[in-house]
This record gives structure tokens, sequence and C-alpha cells, in this order.
């Protein structure tokens, strides 16, 4: 199940590559001010930033600090940022190849170990975050940036459901509480909790993953026909026909102890 998962987010993000880097809803989320403030960056900070993508969070980061590394699985993606790494001028970020659950670097290296809206595609988030616990220093800082659940088990239930209709490669988005349990338990002590959105209109979601009309028209039903809790909690609206909603997101600081 693991690798499959794996092979399938290559194959997603592989053809996502390109526009991806230009994706507003990826660039210019409310939560990335939020990394950027918990992960407090100083000019001599060694940075990694895990499953980067097209490098958003790298190149935010990187203004301030001596070095920041991204590491991405997909391959596309990684060319992407370090073409845009390459034309913004920007040579302190550098990017490599690597899964989230192995990390190719040795213990302690990190004082800053960034995720940003990645940790619902890893097929075992307890050992993705035993590794970022690892890589970084003792005091340093982890900053896990996510969609998460709700805390009720139906509703999470059924955001995870419509995600992975609409995405193969999602694994599961979980809620605040187990978000930060799972921290306490990787050796993390969780010094803040900042809560954002992310606003989705439904068209622009169902296209960036490339699904089928006939799914994309069936998972708008659904969306339609929820109940009245899920279309409160998920905020489900039409505008004319524009069908909107919203994901919670948190912006979680770990300190390694
Ligand atoms: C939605 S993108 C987020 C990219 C970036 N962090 C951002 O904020 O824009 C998810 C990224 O996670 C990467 N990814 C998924 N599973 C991974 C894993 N096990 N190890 C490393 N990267 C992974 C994908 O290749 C993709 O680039």
């Amino acid at each position: 199940m693991s690798d499959e998962t794996k092979r399938t987010v290559r194959t997603q993000f592989g053809r996502q590559a390109s526009w991806y880097a230009a994706s507003a809803v990826h660039r210019q989320s409310a939560s990335l001010a939020v990394l950027l403030r918990l992960s407090a960056p100083f000019p001599e900070a060694r940075a990694l930033d895990i499953a980067t993508g097209t490098g958003f969070t790298g190149l935010a980061l990187a203004p301030q600090c001596r070095q920041v590394v991204g590491v991405d699985l997909t391959a596309g993606m990684v060319r992407e940022a370090r073409r845009l790494a390459a034309n913004r001028g920007v040579p302190n970020f550098l990017l490599c190849l690597g899964d989230a659950e192995a990390l190719p670097f040795p213990d302690r290296i990190f004082d800053i170990v960034t995720c940003r809206h990645a940790a619902h595609h890893f097929p075992d988030f307890p050992r993705a975050l035993a590794e970022m616990g690892r890589v970084a220093k003792i005091g340093g800082r982890v900053v896990l940036d996510d969609t998460c659940a709700p805390e009720n088990p139906a509703l999470a239930r059924l955001m995870n459901e419509w995600e992975l209709r609409r995405d193969p490669s999602h694994v599961a988005n979980r809620p605040p509480s187990e978000l930060v349990a799972l921290l306490d338990q990787s050796g993390l002590r969780v010094d803040a909790t900042v809560m954002t959105e992310v606003p989705l209109e439904f068209t622009d979601w169902v296209r960036r993953s490339g699904v089928a009309a006939a799914e994309a028209a069936a998972l708008r039903a659904s969306l339609l026909g929820a109940a009245t809790d899920a279309r409160s909690a998920f905020r489900i609206r039409l505008e004319g026909d524009t069908l909107r909603f919203a994901w919670d997101e948190i912006v979680l600081l770990g300190v390694k102890r």
C-alpha cells in the first residue's frame, strides 16, 4: 500500500509540476506567513523543507537563512523548484530527491524543519514525524502545516472520502487533537498551534487533480447533498453556479526535546 501510494504521488505531482508553481491556492495560503513566523528563521540557520514541491516554503525561508534544503519524492517537482531558485537568483536553496519517511540526512543537523501541505500524502505519518525529529537539532523547530479534519469522526471520514475520490494520492487528514498527540509522541513539544483555512472552488479543485467528468459531477452532487453539519463544517455554498467550500488548516510548532 505504501509503495503504491508513493507511485501515485509521483504520477499525480509529476504531471502537475509546471502549473503547480503558478497555482495561487498553493502559493498564497494564509498559513505560509504563519509558518514563517513560527519557524523563526535567523541568518545562521540551516533549514529543511520536506515535500517542498515547487519550493514555495523553501524560497520564502531562504533569504532569512544560511541554507535551505528542499526534499521531495517527485522528480518533476524538484526540477521545477530548482529552475525557480535559479531564475530568482536564490543560490542558498538546494534541492534533492528523497522520501519524507526515510530522509537522506544525518541526525540533528537542521535548526528548522518545515513541511507544508503534504503530510496527508504520507502513508506512514508517524514515521515521517520521527524522521523530522531525528534530523532536527535539540531545541530545533519543526513546523508542520497541513489541512486538517474536523474532530467529529463522521465529518473527518467524509472529508477523507471526498479527498480520496478527488486525488488517489491522498492518504488521510487528521483532526488537530490527533496531530498534537502524534507530535508529542515523536519527541516534539507542541509550543503553538494556529488554525487557518484553505478556501476552495470546486471546479478548480477537481481540475487540479485531473478528476474525470462523471466522477466530478458525482462529487459535486455529494458535496451539495451533504447534511447540514457537513455543509456548515466545510462552509459549502453555491454562489450562482460556483460551488465554494473550505478546509480547515493547522500550523503546528513542535520543538525538539
Ligand atoms: C501539495 S504538494 C505541496 C508542496 C509544497 N510543500 C507547497 O507547500 O506548495 C505535495 C508534495 O508532497 C510531495 N510528497 C508526497 N509524498 C511524499 C513523500 N513521502 N516524501 C517526500 N515528498 C512527498 C509531492 O511530491 C508533492 O510535491
